[in-house]
């Protein structure tokens, strides 16, 4: 499963994608909001970091205007780079429309907010590179999340769908788990939570005890 990342911090990345296990990064605007960076600042940086699909979000509301802000966002990115661009774009009738008209053009699409398999179905017709079923908000509604993850890999699956699957609004470790076990494509994922993955207390206990011992070892 490839991990993606979701942020708009530029450290965050920077350190993150140090560790060699980065494939991508998603960003939306709260996310931007919550970097206090402009957009611009975040494209400048990000796509050195990072050799991989990197999700920037439109917030236009009607297709043509989807479709001319995606292409805005491509003229801020040095042409190098366009392979790595994949546009969001919200879940709609307009978004659906913007998403076939780009993916015509060749220009990858992350169709966000999918809160249902029926969505990502339709998203995934309209010809999206990427779906973004978020699981988060669906536990915090009361609903099970990972649920509509495992409706969509069976679907996909049954019909040889080449939309990729990014398991996305991560909480905990165990989302990703559950994501890997689905076999979902993607997990894109917080950075507390990428730290919360890497640790475990026996891991540190059993360092110190290790150096401890070797400490004996070499007196
Ligand atoms: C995905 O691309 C979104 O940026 C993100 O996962 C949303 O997560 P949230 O529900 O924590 O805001």
């Amino acid at each position: 499963m490839k991990l993606f990342i979701d942020t708009a911090d530029l450290n965050e990345i920077k350190e993150i994608a140090s560790w060699g296990i980065l494939d991508g990064v998603t960003t939306n605007p709260t996310l931007l909001a919550k970097s206090g960076r402009s957009l611009q600042d975040v494209i400048n940086e990000i796509f050195v970091l990072v050799d991989g699909p990197i999700s920037l979000e439109v917030v236009s509301e009607k297709a043509e205007e989807m479709v001319t802000e995606a292409k805005q966002i491509l003229t801020k990115i040095p042409k190098n780079y366009h392979k790595n661009v994949a546009i969001k774009i919200p879940m709609t009738s307009e978004g659906l429309k913007a998403v076939k008209k780009l993916s015509k053009e060749e220009i990858k699409t992350n169709v966000t907010l999918i809160f249902s398999a029926n969505q990502a179905l339709l998203a995934a017709k309209a010809g999206a590179t990427f779906v973004s079923p978020f699981i988060g908000r669906l536990d915090d509604n009361g609903q099970e999340g990972m649920r509509v993850i495992e409706e969509i890999m069976d679907i996909f699956c049954n019909y040889d769908i080449n939309t990729e699957v990014i398991v996305a609004s991560i909480r905990h470790p165990i989302h990703v788990i559950e994501a890997a076990r689905l076999g979902a494509d993607i997990a894109t994922v917080p950075p507390d939570v990428l730290r919360k993955m890497l640790k475990h207390p026996l891991t540190d206990v059993g360092i110190k005890r290790f150096l401890k011992d070797w400490e004996k070892v070499t007196k």
